[in-house]
């Protein structure tokens, strides 16, 4: 385990040196975090690094990520703990009649029996580790209510074993995609991290890092044109990911430039509904090509 990063500057340089390029702001809250050990709040559209920064983060951390991936209707036995039925059900099989009930249930009550999910994992663990709680705004109140006790706490009770205590503090993160506001509650006890997409030569560089053959003028071409078509009234805004597809793809397709055609042709990498492609070959599309006619016009003699 590597010691906790001394500055913000230290946990920038970090997160650069595993892959993952962070704005200042979510370099200043990973530092915070892990100062802190508070839980960080990540909210802010689709594809933006949110799940990435936890990955990173364990990474140059060199911690153990634990992740809980949230959905409808996940409950405490998926989250926290779960007894080992079966195996307690062999135990006292195996124990034949004989015993008396108080005995079999001390005995198939013990930590032999329990089975650690995600939560009991993160704070037992003997070593701290990256608590990566995914999606949190998919689950309901009651779960939020939940995570609450563990996430002021550091401590999870089990009715036939008492208390486990955290024996290491876990850097948590908590990404959400914002389908549904979470309590203040929760938000009262997180730092919070908005991402945004980000600036233009910001996602230059991380489509550069993504796919470092792509030249420079394609890639900052790219840049330019995911940037035109977030401005325009989609269904989904391409995020990074799509950036960064859309990047592979043309170097794939050997593409030397991304012209009308090119465009056309590989648009539905970034645009994912059919309504939004109508729209994107309407209004980026017929501007490449008023674009390249403009110039082919200027550059030849009458
Ligand atoms: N700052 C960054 N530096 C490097 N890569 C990045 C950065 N931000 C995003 N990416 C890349 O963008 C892609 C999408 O990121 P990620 O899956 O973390 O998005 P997300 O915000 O969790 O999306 P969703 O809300 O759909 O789960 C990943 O391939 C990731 O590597
Ligand atoms: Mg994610």
């Amino acid at each position: 385990m590597t010691a906790l990063p001394a500055s913000v500057e230290d946990v920038a340089a970090g997160l650069r040196s595993v892959g993952y390029l962070p704005g200042d702001s979510t370099a200043l809250v990973a530092y915070l975090a892990t100062a802190l050990g508070k839980p960080v709040l990540v909210e802010g559209p689709a594809g933006v690094g949110k799940t990435e920064l936890a990955k990173a983060l364990a990474s140059f951390l060199g911690r153990e990520l634990v992740r809980l991936q949230c959905y409808e209707g996940l409950d405490e036995a998926k989250a926290l703990y779960e007894w080992n039925y079966r195996k307690q059900l062999l135990r006292i099989q195996a124990e034949g009649d004989d015993r008396h009930w108080s005995e079999v249930q001390d005995d198939i009550f013990g930590e032999e029996f329990l089975l650690a999910r995600p939560l009991l994992t993160a704070i037992s663990a003997p070593e701290p580790v990256v608590l990566l709680i995914d999606e949190i705004d998919k689950t309901d109140q009651e779960f939020e209510a939940m995570l609450l006790e563990v996430l002021s706490d550091f401590q999870i009770s089990i009715p036939e074993l008492g208390r486990v205590d955290a024996t290491t503090r876990p850097v948590v993160l908590l990404p959400s995609n914002n389908t549904r506001e979470l309590t203040e509650a929760l938000k009262r006890r997180c730092l919070y991290l908005w991402l945004d997409y980000p600036a233009l030569e910001h996602e230059l560089q991380i489509v550069r890092l993504h796919a470092p053959e792509l030249s420079e003028t394609i890639a900052r071409k790219l840049v330019e044109l995911i940037g035109m078509v977030r401005e325009l009234d989609l269904k989904k805004p391409p995020s990074i990911a799509e950036s960064i597809d859309w990047a592979r793809a043309l170097l794939l397709l050997g593409a030397q430039d991304i012209d009308a055609e090119t465009f056309t042709q590989t648009m539905s990498v970034i645009v994912k509904h059919r309504t939004d492609l109508d729209i994107v070959a309407e209004r980026v599309g017929v501007k490449l090509t008023s674009l390249a006619d403009g110039k082919h016009g200027s550059g030849q003699p009458a």
